[in-house]
């Protein structure tokens, strides 16, 4: 059983061995959702990269599949995304064969260590089964690099209206776009951010998608930034905006983010799912990304999460929820309503064993301090919670296990309160290593990883003396592997 390691996720993709870091090329197709990710297969630090492959029926199940695209002459192979070209208009469809095509960034060693600036452009590859093999095209690299150090991870979209391929390409401290007819001649359309948005640190991995806000369709553009990211290191802004096929316009300057934790980086959305945005991530942070104590493999993605759009006080924003595939293999094992108010809240007595995958809701009538305990007999905990004089959310990972590794890593983290509700709902998805907390129904999201020496298994509640808790549930999550 190779997915049974200390601290090996239970319900998240991980590879069965070595490295991984993006989620690349994910893509729907037949019944399948595809998801390739930057992979080493020789080693469980960031190395040369190539793309791996893994598929799923549910997005929650997946199947490891062959490497799929390797290191060639023109590079290793950096992050990017995958497209169906539905009218061959690439040509590189085969007898009626609708071609899966991957457009990524060849990233020259050879050429960086000369000194250059042009070291990474972008190529593409097609495959006529699926995913499993791909042919490079001859004509690679298919968007030279102008220049500019930091030229990559292409996210490429059918532009309907427009009639043309967008490719959303992240340019050192900004987006760029470009367009294409067949994804293989290249124009460039606008630039994007150099003076709005977060700029601790280089912008990488960007997505453009439409969603519908009250009916009307508004442009999210999702931008990764390291570092520079709220609570250090990795993480990933957004900006809503309009996108009419050549230029992306704000409709405001404020900068948000789509994850208040130190580990979800870099994640991008499924194409090919129609009205449906599915997003997944890197549950890790360069910070300490290469140096997390696992053996065997090292680096998972977060949960599949579908995003939709809501307005607060007039303003845009992202919700992410848990695909809701996830619901089976969730089972409700506890359950308690109208809980008469106490301080402190414990469940363990009451739990069968907690084995670290589990799903904890609970919802507090008033916004009061609260916090969620989880922890074991060894002293070691993690708490999660709320700050009612700061208005914050907070996930605190200090004493929750191993920290030697990087000294930034034990810390408490927090999250400002979007919603004003005066009702909190929290959902709280554990497992073996790692906590992704959707907060006000998905508004404030924060995931943090943690690395516990021994099982927790002990959880509680603690509240000052006016909360009210609502209602407790417990969700058994099973294992996917
Ligand atoms: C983001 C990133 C990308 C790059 C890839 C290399 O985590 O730095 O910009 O394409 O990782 O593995």
């Amino acid at each position: 059983q190779p997915y049974n390691q200390t601290h090996r996720p239970q319900f998240h993709f991980s590879p069965k061995a070595h490295w991984m870091n993006d989620p690349n090329g994910m893509v729907y197709l037949n019944g399948k959702y595809h998801l390739f990710y930057q992979h080493y297969p020789e080693g469980t630090t960031w190395g040369p990269m190539y793309w791996g492959h893994a598929t799923s029926k549910d997005l929650v199940h997946w199947q490891e599949q062959p490497v799929a695209l390797s290191p060639d002459s023109l590079g290793y192979i950096f992050s990017g995304s995958a497209v169906v070209d539905h009218n061959n208009t690439s040509g590189l469809g085969k007898d009626g064969k609708v071609p899966l095509v991957a457009i990524f960034t060849h990233h020259n060693k050879e050429l960086e260590s000369k000194g250059r600036n042009d070291f990474q452009y972008q190529s593409i590859a097609y495959s006529l089964d699926e995913g499993i093999t791909w042919a490079k095209y001859a004509g690679n690299p298919v968007l030279k690099n102008p220049g500019i150090v930091d030229f990559r991870d292409p996210k490429v979209m059918w532009h309907e209206e427009g009639k043309k391929w967008i490719m959303t390409l992240a340019t050192k401290d900004r987006i760029t776009f470009y367009s294409s007819p067949d994804l293989k001649s290249w124009v460039r359309e606008s630039d994007f951010g150099a003076e709005i948005g977060a700029h601790g640190g280089v912008w990488e991995c960007p997505d453009l998608f439409p969603l519908d806000l009250d009916g009307k369709k508004t442009w999210v553009l999702l931008v990764s930034i390291n570092p520079g990211a709220p609570n250090g290191g990795s993480g990933t802004q957004y900006f809503t905006g309009d996108f009419d096929g050549k230029t992306f316009v704000p409709h405001s300057t404020e900068t948000k983010w789509l994850d208040y934790g130190t580990d979800n980086y870099a994640g991008v959305t499924w194409s090919n799912t129609g009205n449906r945005k599915v997003f997944i991530g890197w549950m890790n942070n360069w910070q300490y990304a290469n140096v997390v104590p696992t053996v065997e493999w090292r680096g998972a993605t977060t949960m599949a999460r579908e995003l939709s759009l809501t307005a607060v006080d007039g303003k845009a924003y992202l919700v992410s929820s848990p695909v809701k595939e996830f619901e089976k293999i969730t089972r409700l094992t506890y359950s308690k309503e109208n809980i008469n108010s106490s301080r402190e809240i414990d469940l363990s007595a009451k739990l069968k064993k907690l084995n670290g995958s589990f799903r904890l809701d609970v919802s507090f009538q008033n916004k009061e301090n609260f916090q969620v305990v989880l922890s074991n007999k060894t002293g070691e905990e993690l708490r999660i919670g709320y700050e009612k004089d700061s208005n914050q959310y907070f996930i605190d990972r200090s004493k929750a296990g191993k920290s030697d590794f990087e000294k930034g890593f034990a810390k408490k983290h927090f999250a400002p309160r979007i919603s004003s509700s005066e009702r909190i709902d929290l959902s709280i998805y554990f497992d073996s290593a790692s906590a992704e907390v959707f907060v006000d129904n998905g508004l404030n999201v924060f995931t943090d990883v943690y690395f516990p020496e021994n099982q927790m298994d002990q959880l509680k509640i603690e509240t000052n003396n006016a909360a009210t808790v609502g209602r407790i549930e417990v969700y058994d999550i099973s294992s996917i592997w």
